[in-house]
């Protein structure tokens, strides 16, 4: 491991300390906002179930990512800008599954160039697929370095770019996984269902 990566790994796990944390205080935050939310999402049961999960987009600004949980697992929604789009076409010589044939790890509907419904939007699972750590963001483009930005496992280093393609040389053996979802409004996903218009 080069010293870059061996520093990058140092700051992500500073950094991932740093999440873990203001992820504890978001679930205190979440207690009081409990009873609004009830009255907006499926029961606690039904999503354990598997459940859709509505995911409002309208505010988001290029750059910006929510986190949400689906059946338990984290679930990434990221808004690309034209900047990140432009990044993905540099990265393809690195990766091990550019084109996305690996058929388990996305819907038919996310196997292209920007592994999406639409471009603007990347929804994919926050699971690595080494062996199953939060990858933690980089969303600063670097058009001239190997790993030009996207999402760092801080487990064991590897790199996904800003469609969670993952990179040669690193554990994970294949891209972040595309859950099924839809675009009920422009504004809003639906993510655990993708019968009918995806
Ligand atoms: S779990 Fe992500 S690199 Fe090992």
């Amino acid at each position: 491991m080069s010293e870059d990566d061996a520093d990058r790994i140092d700051r992500n796990r500073r950094h991932f300390l740093t999440v873990a944390t203001a992820v504890t205080g978001v679930a205190g935050a979440g207690v009081a906002l409990y009873p609004f939310l009830a009255s907006l999402q499926p029961s606690a049961r039904a999503q354990a179930l598997g459940a859709p999960v509505e995911v409002p987009i309208g505010s988001m600004q290029p750059g910006e990512m929510v986190r949400v949980l689906w059946r338990g697992k984290l679930v990434f929604v990221l808004r690309r800008s034209q900047e990140m789009l432009g990044q993905l076409a540099n990265d393809t010589a690195n990766l091990k599954d550019p084109n996305s044939e690996e058929v388990t790890q996305q819907p038919s509907y996310a196997a292209n160039d920007t592994r999406s419904v639409k471009p603007e939007y990347l929804v994919v699972e926050g699971s690595c697929t080494h062996l199953g750590c939060a990858p933690i963001e980089d969303f600063d483009v670097r058009p001239s370095e190997s790993w030009g930005g996207g999402f760092f496992c801080p487990c064991h280093g590897s790199k996904f770019d800003l469609a969670g393609r993952v990179h040669t040389g690193v554990p994970a053996p294949t891209n972040l996984r595309v859950p099924p979802y839809r675009f009920v409004r422009d504004d809003l996903i639906l993510i655990g269902q993708d019968t009918g218009a995806a």
